[in-house]
């Protein structure tokens, strides 16, 4: 005990502590233990489904959420955007057009925008330019059965783009909900505040109950979205994603350092660095070190939400999808983290039991 207590303590204080709570409980099994924690000492690192079982299923749709929660997902993952009627909605991206057929029911109604505020306006069915009833409208599957035959299934051509209402209902407990605020100055500057609608909508579902708050995660590449949920509703875990995006940011926020830790500290629980941030176990220590927990996005090997291959299939390395995704997990897992987003949570799950143990 005294040696894991040692080998513990490298990752911090609370490390620690955890353990002793762990001692203790032992000695009082009927203390019931959550199922779902955001601490930092959970001894298996968190399972976050990325938009859903997002590898097997369309992104963003009851069938990826069910699909993950089937695979074991601790948290499954909603990048919001907004409707034009004030709706929030699950969708990665903020123009319809990659995961729906909007280009073939509204043809005419392309917009301009630049939705990241650096002068690059593009053409594109943005969501914020639909109400509700007409983004209802859109098949959000077809386009997974025709870019991944080899998983596609006749029922994902149903799929509709849920509301966040909706997702927050069919989830229903059963897993946690891992929430990004996508674009907020963007909208901001549309006149919606999304931090304040979503801080409405949880409270609504009671997601703001202490027994229900650490079942959710805010994420935002905003510091700006964080700091506005720290102001209005303190309760939920924030978790800064990395690199930031705020506009006119003067300090490189693409490198971890003592530094940028320590500012996150001030704000959120946790980051969420791309893994390539992740260079070596040094650059999850410096994070630990300012208190804050680590979830890298993404793991699923060589694929890309717009190139999927099939699982068995060999790659240039010799190994197949499937072990390439294995690996990569494992090879993160021994560095620290705490936990981390997937495209593949069934693959997630098959890493932590096949693996190199964490500390
Ligand atoms: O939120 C973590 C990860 O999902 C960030 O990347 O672009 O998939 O939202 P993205
Ligand atoms: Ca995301």
């Amino acid at each position: 005990m005294l040696t894991d207590l040692l080998c513990l303590a490298h990752n911090g204080r609370t490390r620690v502590l955890t353990l002793l709570a762990a001692i203790l409980l032992s000695a009082h099994p009927a203390i019931p233990t959550p199922a779902i924690s955001t601490d930092v000492n959970q001894t298996k690192p968190l399972l976050i489904a990325h938009r859903g079982a997002s590898g097997y299923a369309p992104e963003h749709t009851l069938a990826a959420y069910e699909l993950a929660i089937q695979q074991g997902a601790d948290f499954v993952e909603q990048d919001l955007q907004i409707t034009k009627d004030g709706a929030l909605i699950c969708l990665h991206d903020p123009d319809l057009a990659r995961t729906t057929n909007v280009a073939e029911v509204f043809p005419e109604r392309a917009t301009v925008r630049d939705v990241a505020g650096e002068g690059e306006a593009k053409r594109g069915w943005y969501a914020v330019d639909f109400t509700l009833a007409e983004i209802k409208r859109l098949d959000a599957g077809s386009w997974f059965n025709r870019t991944n035959p080899f998983a596609a299934r006749s029922d994902f051509s149903r799929q509709r783009i849920p509301t966040l209402e909706e997702a927050i209902k069919f989830i229903n407990n059963r897993a946690g909900l891992y929430i990004e605020l996508k674009h907020y100055p963007f909208y901001k500057s549309l006149g919606y505040d999304v931090a304040e609608r979503l801080a409405a909508t949880l409270k609504a579902h009671g997601c703001d109950k202490r027994e229900k708050r650490d079942r959710v995660f805010i994420q935002s590449f905003y510091k700006s979205a964080l700091l506005r949920m720290k102001e209005i509703a303190p309760q939920y875990a924030r978790i800064q994603l990395l690199p930031m995006e705020d506009a006119n940011r003067k300090t490189d926020t693409a490198k971890i350092t003592p530094e940028l830790a320590q500012e996150i500290a001030a704000y959120a629980r946790g980051a969420g660095p791309s893994k390539a941030m992740l260079a070596s176990a040094a650059d999850v220590a410096t994070l630990h070190r300012a208190g804050l927990i680590v979830h890298p996005y993404t793991f699923r090997g060589l694929t890309t939400p717009t190139s999927r291959r099939p699982l068995d299939e060999q790659q240039q390395n010799g190994s197949s999808v499937r072990q390439n995704i294995i690996s990569d997990i494992q090879r993160y897992v021994y560095l620290g983290i705490d936990g981390g987003f997937t495209d593949y949570p069934a693959l997630w799950k098959a890493a932590i039991e096949g693996g190199p143990k964490r500390n």
